[in-house]
């Protein structure tokens, strides 16, 4: 049996339609069902017949590795959508703990390894995250006490702060409107350019010039419960009357060339979903060794094609034209 935690979120709940949807058979948990993440008795009793704990409840900024340890504790495997930079020292023999299940840190961890394979050296790495979509006041709050580094890239192989500035007008293939980025570095990528072996590493997180951009430059100057409802009403108002969209390009070049990988959902909590239903189910299968990882460390990079996503040998900006030749 799974035990599933934060079952009525918008993560959460759309975990909980796909795995029942494997036949699996799933214990739905959330606060409101009188299982709180805080309290160790109540998740003790909610863990102790599960075979894996799957964490979609959130804020897990604080909380995640509290609730792994339960998992573990009650000799569940554990499978979990954030905790982005949770890393445990130890996991009792046999047992697996997998953090960053989602989106971003997640998909976006996993799209360069995928094109990394077999390409040879990779000189440059450019990668694009964004959304278009409301933000859960549990996501806003993670998003918050992420490990992102505002302007930070990564130089000849090293972190660099302060390397570039936001860039304007910049336009992605599918997106309905040109967008502004934003670079960011953060632990998943230092992650991925020393297991490439990456040269220059440029991440951004891409925003449209709208209220959310006005809410995240205002953040840093407010108490966090104020910043949390800024960035969700801010998101409410952009998305107000559109159609919402979350989307994940990466692009590698190197003397092979280019290779760039395409992520889209309908969703942020869709596409975070997908990777953690991945997780869960490599973790039934075996495919994870015991021990402490981040999803993108220990999925088989071929489920990426599952989750919709499409290579091409050519760069960003070339699908973009492809996109205006097809119109
Ligand atoms: N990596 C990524 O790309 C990514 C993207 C999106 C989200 N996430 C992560 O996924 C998690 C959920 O996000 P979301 O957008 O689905 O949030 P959400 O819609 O606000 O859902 C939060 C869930 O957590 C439950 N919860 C809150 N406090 C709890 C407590 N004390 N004890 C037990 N359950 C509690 C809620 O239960 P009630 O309804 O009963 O209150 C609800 O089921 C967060 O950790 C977020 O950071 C990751």
């Amino acid at each position: 049996m799974i035990a599933l935690l934060g079952a009525t979120g918008a993560v959460g709940s759309r975990v909980l339609q796909a795995l029942r949807a494997h036949g699996l058979e799933v214990h739905a948990g959330s606060r409101t069902t009188g299982v709180d993440m805080r309290d160790t008795r109540t998740l003790a009793d909610f863990f102790a017949d599960a075979q894996l704990v799957v964490n979609c409840a959130g804020p897990s900024h604080d909380t995640s590795e509290h609730v792994a340890l339960a998992a573990l504790k009650a000799g569940a495997d554990h499978v979990d959508a954030g905790g982005d930079g949770v890393r445990l020292r130890a996991v009792p023999a046999g047992l697996v703990a997998v953090f960053a299940a989602g989106a971003t840190p997640g998909l976006s961890g996993l799209l360069p390894r995928v094109l990394a394979r077999g390409f040879g050296e990779v000189h440059t790495l450019t990668s694009y995250s964004g959304v278009l979509d409301r933000f859960s006041p549990a996501g806003a709050e993670d998003f918050l006490h992420g490990s992102a580094e505002a302007g930070a890239a990564w130089r000849d192989g090293a972190r660099v702060a302060q390397a570039l500035g936001r860039t304007r007008d910049i336009v992605l293939p599918h997106l309905p409107r040109p967008v502004v980025a934003l670079p960011f570095l953060d632990e998943e990528n230092v992650s991925v350019a020393r297991e490439i072996s990456l040269a220059d590493g440029t991440w951004y997180t891409f925003v449209e010039d709208g209220h959310l951009l006005a809410a995240l430059d205002r953040s840093p100057g407010l108490e966090p419960h104020d910043a949390i409802r800024s960035l969700c009403g801010a998101a409410s108002l952009d998305v107000a009357g559109r159609t919402p969209y979350a989307a994940l390009y990466v692009q590698i070049d190197g003397p092979a060339g280019t290779r760039t990988a395409i992520a889209r959902a309908d969703s942020a909590a869709e596409m975070t979903a997908s990777v953690t239903v991945q997780a869960v189910l490599a973790v039934l299968r075996g495919q994870v060794p015991s021990g402490s990882h981040t999803a993108a460390e220990v999925l088989d990079p071929a489920v990426v094609f599952e989750l919709g996503v499409v290579v091409e040998d050519r760069p960003i900006a070339d699908l973009v034209a492809v996109e205006e030749g097809a119109l």
